[in-house]
């Protein structure tokens, strides 16, 4: 990996604030933003509710007919899949236990993995999702982890889901967001787990702002 590239992972279970957070470093860094969360996303919409039931071989098939892109930097930052922008279709609950089904699954994690550092060598970025510092870019210059209760979390999920206009329920969303940390911490390849030399901070008590500033504090040596 080019030592002179910033690499900056944000790792974390669903609806802690890790995507809000890694657009609001990116543009403050003026560097790309990497969702791997929508890579996962874009995939399990693309291939479908049981797709983490197909045989390996013909997950295989059909990745191959797929390739990200990231364009833009910033909060300006757009995942691609075949050329075409992710938007808000891959943002509901259920596009992401469909796609905590298949992040268990070997072929697809191989497969993200490898577009995910093909990425990170083409320019310096703020990585987020649930294994940027243990398994994607180890040796990340910054590594974070954020955390928070489940109850935070969901409530934070569903003032989020209001914002963009869709329907929300949030006892609905906690059950989901218990089984996905349940599916994400517990799968064999690559589970949630924060690496032993991130930055762990517990955001329940903290504004966005609070967290913001934390980050920066722990990243001034990067930006002075
Ligand atoms: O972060 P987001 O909620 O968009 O991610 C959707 C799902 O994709 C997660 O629940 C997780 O199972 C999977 N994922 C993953 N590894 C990543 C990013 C996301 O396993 N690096």
């Amino acid at each position: 990996m080019d030592q002179n590239k910033l690499i900056i992972t944000i790792d974390g279970p669903a609806g802690v604030g890790k995507t809000t957070m890694a657009r609001k470093l990116a543009k403050h860094l003026s560097v790309a933003y990497l969702d791997t969360g929508a890579m996962f996303r874009g995939v399990a919409w693309k291939l479908g509710q049981d797709a983490w039931l197909k045989d390996e071989q013909s997950l295989a098939d059909e990745l191959k007919k797929m390739s990200f892109t990231l364009r833009g930097q910033g909060e300006r930052s757009e995942m691609c899949l075949n050329s075409v922008p992710l938007g808000p279709e891959i943002r509901t609950e259920t596009i992401g236990l469909w796609a905590s089904n298949i992040a268990k699954l070997k072929v697809v994690r191989d497969f993200l993995k490898k577009a995910q550092q093909e990425i990170g060598q083409q320019t310096s970025l703020v990585a987020e999702g649930r294994d940027m510092g243990t398994v994607v870019f180890p040796h990340a210059r910054y590594k974070f982890f954020l955390d928070a209760s489940p109850e935070v979390r969901a409530k934070r999920r569903y003032l989020q889901l209001k914002d963009m206009g869709q329907e929300a329920d949030i006892e609905a969303i906690l059950k989901q967001i218990k089984r996905r940390d349940d599916q994400d911490r517990n799968r064999a390849i690559a589970p949630l787990r924060p690496a032993d030399d991130a930055i762990v901070i517990d955001t329940s008590e903290l504004s966005l702002e609070d967290v913001l500033a934390c980050l920066l504090q722990h990243l001034k040596p990067a930006i002075v």
